[in-house]
């Protein structure tokens, strides 16, 4: 099993301190798990185009899904794929993660969304008379994720998008989120640096024990946070007591009781979070792709029966 850790900090930074904190945990806790640390820090990743050559390439039937641009993003991103677990550690800069996060995302996402590679892995199939090949398998593997954010202020205020934003990382392969710090003020305060080093290793401890679970046996352990999905604190407010969570795209109701304020959710909204396979299966829906698939409701009704395992 291969464990990857990317450091979107400086090389000698908070972020890689805390990232290595979280690797040793990993390390200690199953030590034949191979690990490799990336400085992304010394890599060029370019702005995403928009040109749409990646999605192109993956309805165009090639094994390796790839950018037209050529920088250091294909090298990243085949680390990612291979890997079976991945800690991503990344400063806040302005409230959000830092940008070259974003670029990578931007170029990764769209063209490796699960759902819409199950999609045309299943139209490959059907295909492959025609000389079409299936994706690479590292595509279509189950890849689990945690986050550290960190920032240098001492008030929550100040890292407000850091956590929520980190979650785009994993959001389009569907990749299972195992865990989440949300690492600040530790310049200053010794015992909040005690506090976030201990759930930096609880962190990395974490990781590799869900490597041999199902999705579904992986608990959640850190904050709950207002979202139970998420487990992020961000809500859209419509001016009703129907609020959306900004990162899964989910639907509850806001209750007041006294000062106590949470938030509802249906179990069947819960499963309809983009970070699920049924909420990314149902973008393809949304996104109008239904009649490029004339078996949709099949493959929907197949892919819908694997939710689990992935
Ligand atoms: C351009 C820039 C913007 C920053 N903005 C914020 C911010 O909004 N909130 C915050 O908590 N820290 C902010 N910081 C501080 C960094 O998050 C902090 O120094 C962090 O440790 C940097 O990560 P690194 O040490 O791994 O490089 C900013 C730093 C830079 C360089």
């Amino acid at each position: 099993m291969k464990l990857l850790g990317l450091n979107f900090g400086r090389v000698k930074g908070q972020c890689k301190e805390f990232l290595e904190i979280a690797i040793e945990s990993a390390r200690k806790a199953d030590p034949s798990v191979e690990i490799e640390v990336v400085d992304t820090i010394s890599m060029k990743i370019n702005r995403c185009l928009g040109c749409g050559a990646c999605s192109r390439m993956l309805e165009g039937g090639v094994q390796q899904i790839s950018c037209i641009q050529k920088d250091d993003y294909e090298n990243l991103a085949n680390k990612v794929l291979a890997a079976d677990a991945i800690i991503v550690a990344a400063p806040v800069y302005v409230l959000a993660p830092e940008g070259s996060l974003k670029d990578f995302i931007d170029r990764f996402g769209p063209a490796h969304d699960k759902a819409y590679m199950l999609f045309e892995n299943a139209l490959r199939e059907e295909g492959a008379a025609e000389g079409k090949v299936p994706l690479e398998p590292n595509c279509l593997k189950r890849h689990l994720v945690s986050y550290i954010s960190v920032g240098g202020a001492s008030t929550p205020h100040w890292v407000s998008f850091g956590i929520s934003q980190m979650n785009l990382f994993g959001m389009s392969m569907n990749m299972k989120v195992v865990d989440q710090a949300n690492v600040f003020g530790c310049y200053r305060d010794p015992e909040k640096k005690i506090q976030k080093t201990k759930e930096c290793e609880h962190l990395g401890r974490r990781i590799v024990e869900a490597l041999p679970l199902k999705n579904s046996e992986i608990t959640w352990e850190s904050e709950p946070g207002i979202c139970p999905v998420c487990h992020c604190n961000e809500m859209t407010l419509n001016g009703t007591d129907t609020v959306c969570c900004p990162i899964c795209g989910i639907y509850g109701t806001l209750k007041m009781d006294g000062h106590k304020v949470t938030v509802e959710f249906t179990e069947e909204e819960k499963l309809r979070s983009r970070l699920n396979l049924r909420g990314v299966l149902e973008h393809q829906e949304e996104l109008g792709r239904k009649p490029r698939y004339p078996k949709f409701d099949e493959y929907l009704a197949r892919f819908l029966e694997k939710v689990d395992e992935m």
